[in-house]
Order: structure tokens, then C-alpha cells, then sequence
């Protein structure tokens, strides 16, 4: 089973817009996936139209009498079982509560999936918290999308200085560009600049009405527009990705 957190500092840059074409990417190769939008917001949640009456609770998720059969539902696509964010305030202050003074606590929920799934997809929010270093300590790959402009190059900085300072292996952390305008002088300026740091995708999506369009038909791109250039994008770094990770 492979982790993988769709994660920045910062929002608005692609996290979930990503994290749902490569889960539903992974699931039509074969693959057993999971998704778990961990993210109060709940925009995987949405993209999915996956909303339960009455959401069980995250807390029968992490309580030790865990229920994983009342969190887990079906997308409709075969091999992509999702866990809907839980996006009442109080529940995120549960898990919360459950994660301060232990950075493992996630990653033990998590075993409870071990020989399920082959990926395990997590739609994370922004941010620095107890909840950010447990995803970090969770998962095998912290993957980042990062729009090449200079401020993301800060942020880009920060998250791996909070790697440093907590002693999360920094292999973990693996990036690729979203948004890019090749017009634009500064992106092409910082995406050379950053292809140097050798954790950068060679493969990157760039700035597509398509992606937006996801909104509009709640679909993965795949499903409502596999010929354009969006689809092709996110297939071959998809691609990338797994030719990275599963070697
Ligand atoms: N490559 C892209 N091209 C155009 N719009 C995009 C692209 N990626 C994301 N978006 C749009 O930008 C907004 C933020 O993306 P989203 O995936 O929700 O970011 P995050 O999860 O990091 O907050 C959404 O409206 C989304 O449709
Ligand atoms: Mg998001």
C-alpha cells in the first residue's frame, strides 16, 4: 500500500483538483484505491458527489473501536472507494485533539487498510499542524504542486526547512508544477530554476479551462474531456509518477 498526500502550505494551487485525477488515474489502471479528503472544505468530497446523510464521524474513524465500514463509500468507479471530508468543525477538532503529542496516530489508522488498497490518496489542507506532521509521517510520498511563481518558491522553502526541523525524511517529498503559463517569463525563470532541486516532475499541468471545468461536471477530467490537452497532461504525469514510485 502506497500513501500518497496531495499537500502545500499553501491554498489554491491544485491539491484537490490533482489528488482526484490521480486517484481516479490509479484506480482505472487496476489499482485499489482509496481517497480520504481529510480536508474540512471537502472539495474532493464535492468533485466525487460523495455526501453522506449523516456523515458517521472521523471519530469512527480514529476511536480504538474504529468503524471502517461506516466511513468508507463507493464513488460509482470501479476500484476508488472515498472517505468524505467530515466537515464539521467539531470533528475537525476531534482528530485534531487525537494528533497533538502523537505524529503516528494517523499513520496506525491508516494500517487498518494495509492489504486493501494498493494507494491510499489524501486530499490535505493547507498549513502547518499537528495534523500536517502526521500526514507527513503517514505517508510514503508528500507530493506538492507548486504554481512557479516567487512566492511559491518561498513556501516551497518552508515546507522543506519543516522537514528539516522535524526530521521527516526529505526523499518523501516529491513536486511537480500546476498552473504554468509558459507566456509568462517568471514561470519559465523559476520552473528552470527549480528542476535543479531534482525533486520536481518533469511532467507539469498546465493553466486549462478543463481543469476548472471539473466544477461544472463534478467528474474527473478523464471522464468529460480524455482527448484534450488537461487529460493528456495529468495521464503522462500520472505516468511519471508511478514509474517514480512503484519500481
Ligand atoms: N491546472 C489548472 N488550470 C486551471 N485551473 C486550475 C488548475 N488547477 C486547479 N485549478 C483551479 O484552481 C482552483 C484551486 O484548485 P484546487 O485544486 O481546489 O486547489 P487546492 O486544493 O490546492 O486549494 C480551483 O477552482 C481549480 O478548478
Ligand atoms: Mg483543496
Amino acid at each position: 500500500m502506497i500513501v500518497i498526500a496531495l499537500y502545500n502550505l499553501k491554498g489554491g494551487v491544485g491539491k484537490t483538483a490533482s489528488c482526484v485525477n490521480f486517484s481516479y488515474l490509479a484506480a482505472k489502471e487496476g489499482y485499489k484505491t482509496l481517497l480520504w479528503d481529510i480536508d474540512p472544505q471537502g472539495a474532493t468530497s464535492f468533485y466525487f458527489q460523495a455526501k453522506p446523510k449523516a456523515h458517521p464521524g472521523i471519530k469512527k474513524l480514529i476511536s480504538k473501536d474504529a468503524d471502517l465500514d461506516a466511513v468508507l463509500m463507493e464513488t460509482g468507479y470501479e476500484n476508488l472507494d472515498i472517505i468524505p471530508a467530515d466537515n464539521s468543525a467539531k470533528s475537525f477538532d476531534i482528530m485534531l485533539d487525537e494528533m497533538r503529542g502523537n505524529k503516528n496516530r494517523l499513520r496506525s489508522v491508516l494500517k487498518q487498510f494495509n492489504g486493501e488498497y494498493d494507494f491510499v490518496f489524501i486530499d490535505c489542507p493547507p498549513g502547518f499542524s499537528a495534523l500536517s506532521e502526521n500526514i507527513f509521517s503517514a505517508a510514503d510520498i508528500v507530493l506538492m504542486p507548486v504554481i512557479p511563481t516567487t512566492l511559491s518558491v518561498r513556501t516551497y522553502n518552508m515546507v522543506k526547512d519543516y522537514f528539516k526541523e522535524k526530521e521527516i525524511d526529505p526523499a518523501k517529498l516529491m513536486c511537480f508544477f500546476t498552473m504554468t503559463d509558459l507566456r509568462k517569463n517568471m514561470h519559465h525563470e523559476i520552473m528552470e530554476l527549480l528542476f535543479k532541486d531534482k525533486r520536481f516532475f518533469g511532467n507539469y499541468i498546465p493553466y486549462l479551462s478543463d481543469v476548472e471545468k471539473m466544477g461544472i461536471h463534478k467528474q474527473p477530467i478523464e471522464e468529460f474531456a480524455r482527448s484534450g490537452d488537461a487529460a493528456r497532461c495529468y495521464r503522462e504525469l500520472w505516468t511519471e509518477i508511478t514509474e517514480g514510485v512503484l519500481e
